[in-house]
């Protein structure tokens, strides 16, 4: 990034594709990384010199001390899941409170979203979404039905009573008489937002405005994305979804920036896929080789600890998120997982009823329904760990990457060769 740069960074597929591990990686450069949608459902693992750090919430800007990380007005907030974060964080010796700003106007997720979201899970049984449980959905609702409380109400004591008492009224009058569940208490809820509110106050600042400053002066700006395209809940696998727009159009709605302001859109996309919770899934593998996947590739979900559903790379659903993305650059990660793999497949392809379907189904049933059809690579059968050059990569990889690039029209800019920070082939990214 020789000027200043704002780059959007997204997951493609259905999350976990390494978004954070590259935020990390690219903010070296960044002056600012900030979040723009979703909430702490969100598992974004950084691997620095062996030591593992699992963010929800804050941005993976935080292990670099030059980086301002911001959470911005489109991400639902926890009180209790920041100031968790935040504390794992200090103790550590990172230094966060000088660092992280929050928008006045992030709607709270409140206990009674948490208490919503699990028994709703609970009364669906077999036909649950399988989400995070961390209140999401519930709390997205209220900011549309425009009844949310948000981080700026925090400051005002009296107003902030009232509009707790009337959404838990709701909210408690849903639990009990619907779910049949006990209600969630007033006081104690009350109590716990006003006396957080005195440790958020310093923390609260115009993020929109701050973002524009930053913009001005040239600086590189990441904005990073949680969850992945194919959860968006306009574009994705609804009803298997999350419930906040996880593609890079919101970046701009989520922080308060216009659209020209972005430069680059980069995909993260991991070089197989995974998901975790239900919903439709062509490319999945099951048995043994699902398995090999899950277990080399450690695909266990960073928030729940859900084993996640393994598949191969399936290039319809990638040409899907570059088409709703306008992806600039693709980041193919975890490639070094299927190093010992004799054949990899890579799906360029749906049919349905024999005939090959233009474009991506616009409905979990259709897309429940569709045959893949694939193309096999053979493996280079060696460890890619070490890579740090394009000239480093054996050739299949180099094949592999070409049919990505074949099928996307999108450069391949970043490799990801394993967890740590370093372990990555750059491929002169235009970024
Ligand atoms: P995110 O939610 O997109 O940030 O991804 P997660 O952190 O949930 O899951 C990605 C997992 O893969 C983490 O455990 C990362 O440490 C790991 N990871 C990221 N990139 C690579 C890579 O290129 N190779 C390997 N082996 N692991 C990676
Ligand atoms: P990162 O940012 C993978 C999934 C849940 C569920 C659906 C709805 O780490 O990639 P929610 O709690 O959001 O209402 O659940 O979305 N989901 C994720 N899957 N990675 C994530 O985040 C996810 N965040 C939510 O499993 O299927
Ligand atoms: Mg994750």
């Amino acid at each position: 990034m020789s000027q200043g740069r704002f780059v959007v960074v997204i997951g493609t597929q259905w999350g976990d594709e390494g978004k954070g591990k590259i935020v990390d990686l690219l903010t070296e450069r960044a002056a600012a990384v900030a979040r723009f949608q979703g909430g702490h459902n969100a598992g974004h693992t950084l691997i620095v010199g062996g030591e593992k750090t699992v963010l929800s919430l804050i941005p993976s800007g935080v292990l670099r001390p030059q980086v301002a990380c911001y959470i911005g007005n489109g991400v639902v907030l926890s009180l209790e899941a920041l100031f968790t974060e935040a504390d794992m964080l200090v103790a550590r010796g990172v230094p966060v409170f000088d660092r992280l700003r929050i928008a006045p106007n992030c709607p709270l997720i409140l206990p009674s979203h948490v208490a919503l979201d699990r028994a709703r899970e609970q009364a669906r049984g077999a036909e649950a979404i399988g989400t995070t449980g961390r209140g999401i959905g519930p709390a997205y609702e209220d900011k549309v039905s425009r009844r949310a409380l948000r981080v700026a109400d925090l400051f005002q004591p009296a107003r902030f009573a009232t509009k707790l008492g009337e959404i838990l009224e709701f909210h408690n009058f849903v639990l009990q008489h619907y779910f049949r569940l006990p209600p969630v208490d007033f006081q104690q809820i009350l109590d716990a937002h006003l006396a957080a509110a005195e440790r958020i106050r310093p923390l609260v600042v115009d993020v929109t405005l701050e973002l524009q400053r930053l913009r001005a002066r040239g600086a590189n700006v990441m904005f990073e994305g949680a969850q992945g395209a194919m959860l968006d809940v306009d574009l994705g696998t609804y009803p298997f979804v999350t419930s906040s727009n996880t593609t890079a159009g919101y970046a701009g709605t989520g922080t308060g920036i216009g659209p020209c302001n972005f430069d680059y859109v980069l995909g993260i996309v991991k070089a197989y896929t995974t998901r975790v919770g239900a919903g439709p899934f062509p490319t999945e593998v099951h048995g043994e080789l699902g398995d090999r996947i899950v277990d080399i590739g450690h695909e266990f979900g960073t928030v729940t600890g859900r084993r996640r559903r393994p598949g191969w790379l399936d290039l319809v659903m990638l040409r899907h998120a570059v088409r709703v993305n306008s992806l600039t650059d693709i980041a193919l990660t975890k490639l070094d997982v299927l190093d010992d793999f004799d054949t990899i497949r890579v799906c360029v392809g749906y049919q349905l009823n024999g005939e090959e379907l233009q474009g991506f189904p616009d409905d979990a049933e259709t897309l429940a329904g569709v045959e893949c059809v694939y193309v096999d690579i053979a493996g280079w059968k060696q460890s890619l760990r070490a890579c740090r050059r394009e000239a480093d990569l054996p050739r299949e990889v180099l094949v592999l990457l070409s049919l990505v690039e074949q099928h996307t029209k999108v450069p391949v800019s970043v490799v990801g060769v394993g967890p740590e920070r370093d372990d990555v082939v750059l491929r002169g990214a235009s970024s």
